[in-house]
């Protein structure tokens, strides 16, 4: 084999590594907008932790690695993407890029975990259908420590939620799509009861329509569900969340449907509830279905 060169990406790269991506990754394709936003759209995307292997001139494999700090303030790193061209497998491709996004980051992480990248992530894990893919972490030293799935929801059914939001108004119950002059108030509200989403969600005011729809009791702002904040574009929803004391009254229902039909709206057949949380609660209001497993591994450095 001609000897190995590794590069930094550079954005003149996505054309080529998405076709690739798509060869040689077979269960997860992804468009240029996508990587695009895994990569450059990742608030904390590093170019010199995200890597090209090429050997003779061509592009024989890739890794993107990075650094978050968590919401409990841990420096965490992550390997986010990566793949071998299917030619140049098992020659050591995977474990080169492996070992120098490593010794970059070691000193300044505790941890590091795979793909799990919350907020920005491809899929919340290894599926471990990429038996290689699990056979290459295993060899450096990750353990596995968790499971966890993504389930779909058919779109072709009802979603209307107008009766149900209609009787809550006798409980002084609102529901409604988010305005921008909600923003802080959102923000605080996710402070106190779910700090690690308090970034992600804020990303939904981006989006036109905003892409979150609010529950309100008694004016105080109570429950949320958000979708299009992460795989922008293809019908993933979530995340969303219910203060405990509100619970029970069909609220998150109501709230999980309205981001499914906008979804629906979008054209889309399909909604991929990812990184599930409440199996039993999504099959009972929407019929979800688990449709994928992904396994976490982490490795502490
Ligand atoms: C997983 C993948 C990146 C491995 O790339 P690679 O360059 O072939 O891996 P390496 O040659 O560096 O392998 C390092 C070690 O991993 C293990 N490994 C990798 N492929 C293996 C295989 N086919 N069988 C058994 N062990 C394997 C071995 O322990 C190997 O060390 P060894 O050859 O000294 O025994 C590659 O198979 C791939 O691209 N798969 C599809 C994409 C994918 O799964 N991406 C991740 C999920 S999105």
């Amino acid at each position: 084999m001609p000897s190995l060169q590794i590069r930094h990406i550079n954005k003149t790269d996505i054309g080529l590594l998405c076709r690739l991506w798509n060869q040689n990754v077979e269960f997860d394709p992804v468009t240029e907008g996508i990587l695009h936003e895994k990569m450059f759209g990742d608030p904390d995307f590093e170019q010199d932790l995200t890597l090209i292997a090429e050997s003779g001139g061509r592009v024989a494999g890739f890794m993107q690695g990075l650094v978050r700090t968590t919401a409990k303030q841990e420096r965490v790193g992550w390997i986010k993407l990566f793949f071998t061209e299917k030619k140049f497998r098992r020659q050591g491709i995977a474990r080169t890029l492996y070992r120098e996004i490593e010794s970059q980051i070691k000193s300044k992480v505790s941890r590091i975990q795979m793909l799990d990248s919350n907020p920005n992530y491809l899929t919340p894990g290894i599926d471990p259908l990429y038996t290689e893919a699990i056979a290459f972490v295993e060899r450096e030293g990750f353990e596995k420590f968790k499971d966890t799935a993504n389930m779909v929801a058919d779109l072709s059914q009802n979603l209307d939620t107008s009766e149900n939001e209609q009787d809550l108004l006798s409980q002084d119950i609102h529901i409604r799509r988010a305005k921008s002059s909600d923003r802080k108030e959102v923000a605080e509200f996710l402070q106190n009861h779910w700090a690690a989403w308090v970034e992600e969600v804020d990303l939904a005011f981006e989006n036109t329509p905003i892409s979150l729809h609010l529950g309100y009791d008694n004016g105080k702002l109570a429950a949320f569900s958000a979708y299009d904040i992460n795989n922008v574009g293809c019908g993933w929803f979530g995340p969303m969340g219910t203060d405990p004391v509100f619970r029970g009254k069909g609220v998150g229902a109501i709230l999980l449907k309205r981001c499914l039909a906008d979804i629906k709206r979008q054209g889309q057949t399909h909604a991929v509830i990812p990184w599930v949380g409440p199996i039993p609660f999504y099959l009972h209001h929407v019929g979800a279905r688990v449709r994928r497993i992904f396994w976490r591994y982490r490795k502490e450095v």
